[in-house]
């Protein structure tokens, strides 16, 4: 059971209970994260947020998150530049040694495992804000809290993944996520050599859901009640030729809206690049600058039940 001490360190750490009790706690910080009530719960206690990759969001998020619940932070958003893993030093000692300063770390690294690894050292909770494009269990947890809200629950929904669904750790972590409710239709949508891992989707299928893969996002746009759209990842290619293949292969704009479902919800974990256009933002169906604020929420609620002292 998730809960005081526990890491998050994968999608796959969550259980169905698990996921209902961070909804829920993040439902009541929503007010806190929405800057309309003050909270101190997490007075006292230091957060460190440890970046070895580029990020917008998910540090702020996190930040926001903790000195909104009244905590402190201590923050590198350059580690691979200005931290000592320049001189050498191993993810384990700078677990161990962060550990020392605060209650809780978040961290951020391009390799796949590396949050794994510096957790190993770490004597408080590790929250991976994502591991290359393995996983990034705390957007994909604000995205499925974002369609729990919407629709009231999540069973017998179709869900549509749209973009880099080989190397988008959103996606993937989206996929662990809502495999816990029952009855769900996923349509991957993705150039093939880009498609889903395999090892995903035969997961999915083995937990009773259907699959359908395909590269033509205009034929699905009117069943999608979800559209999870995503970027093409990339600083995740061998080369910027490769990348230029891809780019540009997916862009949502007024024409695809028009042929969506009235009931749709259009999520994108941001930043965007081309493949969404600013002029949907105003369709009250873009759900992406409101999942900035869900994330808030989310993030407190984690932030609460790993390290708060009640
Ligand atoms: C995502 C990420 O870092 O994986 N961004 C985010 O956390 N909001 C998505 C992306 O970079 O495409």
């Amino acid at each position: 059971m998730f809960g005081k001490g526990s890491n998050l360190l994968s999608s796959k750490d969550l259980s169905h209970d698990d996921l209902i009790g961070i909804f829920e706690e993040a439902e009541k910080l929503l007010p806190v994260a929405r800057k309309q009530e003050a909270s101190d719960i997490m007075k006292g206690k230091v957060l460190a947020t440890l970046f070895y990759e580029p990020s917008t969001r998910t540090r702020f998020s996190f930040e926001t998150a903790m000195l909104r619940l009244g905590g402190a932070i201590i923050s590198n958003a350059q580690m691979e530049e200005t931290s000592s893993v320049k001189k050498g030093e191993s993810l384990y000692d700078t677990g161990k040694v962060v550990s020392k300063f605060a209650d809780v770390i978040v961290m951020r690294h391009p390799k796949s495992g590396s949050v794994a690894q510096l957790a190993e050292g770490s004597e408080v909770p590790v929250i991976n804000a994502g591991d290359g494009p393995n996983d990034h269990p705390t957007q994909g947890l604000l995205d499925v809290f974002t369609i729990w809200r919407e629709f009231g629950g999540i069973e017998g929904l179709t869900i549509g993944m749209v973009g880099d669904l080989k190397y988008g750790r959103v996606p993937h972590a989206q996929c662990e996520l809502l495999k816990h409710f029952a009855g769900l239709k996923f349509v991957f949508v993705s150039p093939r050599e880009l498609s889903m891992p395999r090892e995903i989707v035969d997961d999915l299928r083995s937990a009773g859901h259907e699959v359908v893969e395909t590269e033509d996002l205009d034929s699905v746009l009117c069943e999608l009640q979800v559209i999870a759209h995503t970027r093409i990842q990339r600083e995740r290619f061998e080369s910027e030729e490769e990348y230029r293949k891809y780019k540009g292969v997916y862009v949502f704009g007024k024409d695809q809206m028009a042929r969506c479902r009235e009931d749709m919800i259009l999520m994108h974990p941001l930043p965007r690049v081309d493949e969404l256009s600013p002029e949907v933002d105003d369709d009250p169906r873009s759900k992406y600058f409101e999942q900035v604020t869900n994330g808030v929420a989310v993030r407190m609620a984690l932030l609460k039940l790993v390290a708060s002292g009640e």
